[in-house]
């Protein structure tokens, strides 16, 4: 990695917390038993796992029971979306989600829909919010989940998520949603916002990559039974087996404890820096912000600058780490099906740079950033001007 990296693409993925490394050196070096055996190393394992699976419960207000933990946001969103499918035949067959979803559910649901799975995909307007109105509508009697995230990756912006679970709770529908730009940046609390089933990764908090969990409420009414899609050993109460990943959930547990203490300072810390440099970039002619102006998460800033290209930016700006959309689909040479979803034609599209700012950026990387994504922005366009 270069010394001097400006990372600004924090929604991709942050760096691991030191002392998130820290915490977890034992459990790859000297306390490295199976948190399944019943001699002394397995049951200091087992230990700290118990201990990390209290801290992150804490963290989204929920009982330690309630947690299943897995590699990453992807495999809790395929166990859940499949597994209630599959637990729920009998009651009904109907799905209801949203457009601007990561592909971590859009995918699942496409693949439900190969297997006569119907689902509904809601759109946005145009600040990428869903309409409560259309939400109710969409929910039927044979509607057995209702899949919105809480915060998406591309734009930061939040869903009135407590409202749309009141909505499929109403209709008998379980609540789920994808937490994952949300868990461990601002406050989740599964029980105040009605969540029955929720997704979150720990290298989207400074944890580490290849570890995240998926919240299973366990109380009446809307207690939630899985069909499990990964069989053997019977771990995670049989939802999930596979021997645990003991360094990677003490990590996630210490990256929980650390986001609980530290949230709100870094929400303030990084909100001014954000709006610092998304001041200046909207003051510059042929720029709109893409998402909410308000309904937003403090970290992130995607803003559309019509007429240079996204990719002919990142291409001009060697140390500087920002993104054209979201990291998970840059493979794929198409337009962000988030931003289109909002309205905005393809050029405008790929015109949109993500800015995500995090825990360890500070001033002097806002500043020199500016000051290189305007010079860049007056390269591209001069070059343009120069072939029309
Ligand atoms: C909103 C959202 N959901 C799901 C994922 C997938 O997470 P993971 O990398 O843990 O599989 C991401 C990652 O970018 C994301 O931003």
């Amino acid at each position: 990695m270069q010394n001097n990296l400006i990372y600004l693409d924090n929604n991709s993925t942050t760096p691991l917390d030191p002392r998130v490394l820290e915490s977890m050196m034992p459990y790859l070096t000297t306390t490295f038993g199976n948190a399944s055996s019943n001699h002394i190393a397995g049951v200091m394992a087992n230990r700290a796992v118990n201990s990390a699976r209290e801290k992150v419960a804490n963290l989204i207000n929920s009982d330690p029971h309630e947690i299943i933990f897995t590699s990453g946001a992807t495999e809790a969103i395929n166990l859940a979306i499949k597994g209630i499918v599959e637990q729920n035949q009998d009651k009904g067959n109907h799905i209801v989600t949203v457009s601007t979803e990561h592909p971590a559910v859009l995918d699942t649901s496409k693949y439900l829909e190969s297997k006569d799975v119907e689902i509904t995909y809601l759109p946005v307007d145009k600040f990428g919010l869903v309409d409560l109105a259309e939400v109710e509508k969409a929910i039927r009697k044979d509607t057995i989940l209702v899949s919105v995230m809480l915060v998406n990756n591309e734009t930061g912006v939040i869903q009135p998520i407590k409202e749309i679970a009141e909505l499929a709770h109403q209709k008998g529908a379980f609540f789920m949603t994808d937490a994952t730009q949300a868990v461990g940046k601002m406050k989740v609390s599964v029980n105040e916002m009605g969540i029955d089933i929720m997704a979150f990764s720990g290298h989207k908090f400074y944890g580490p990559k290849g570890v995240g969990g998926l919240y299973l409420r366990s109380r009446r009414p809307y207690k939630v039974k899985l069909e499990s899609l990964i069989h053997g050993g019977g771990h995670e109460r049989g939802v999930r087996s596979g021997t645990l990943n003991v360094p990677g959930i003490v990590g996630l547990g210490v990256a929980a404890e650390i986001s609980m203490k530290e949230m709100e300072a870094d929400q303030e810390r990084i909100g001014d820096l954000r709006d610092q440099l998304e001041k200046t970039f909207l003051g510059m002619p042929d720029t709109f912000l893409n998402g909410h102006p308000k309904k937003r998460l403090y970290n992130v800033s995607n803003i559309c600058f019509k007429g240079a290209d996204a990719d002919a930016i990142i291409a001009g700006l060697e140390n500087i780490a920002v993104s054209n959309g979201s990291a998970c689909s840059s493979i794929k040479v198409e337009p962000s099906h988030v931003l289109t979803a909002m309205g905005l034609s393809e050029s405008e599209a790929y015109s949109s740079l993500r800015l995500s700012l995090g825990r360890f950026t500070n001033y002097s990387n806002i500043d020199i950033s500016k000051t290189k994504i305007i010079k860049e922005i007056h390269t591209i366009k001069n070059f343009s001007s120069f072939l029309e």
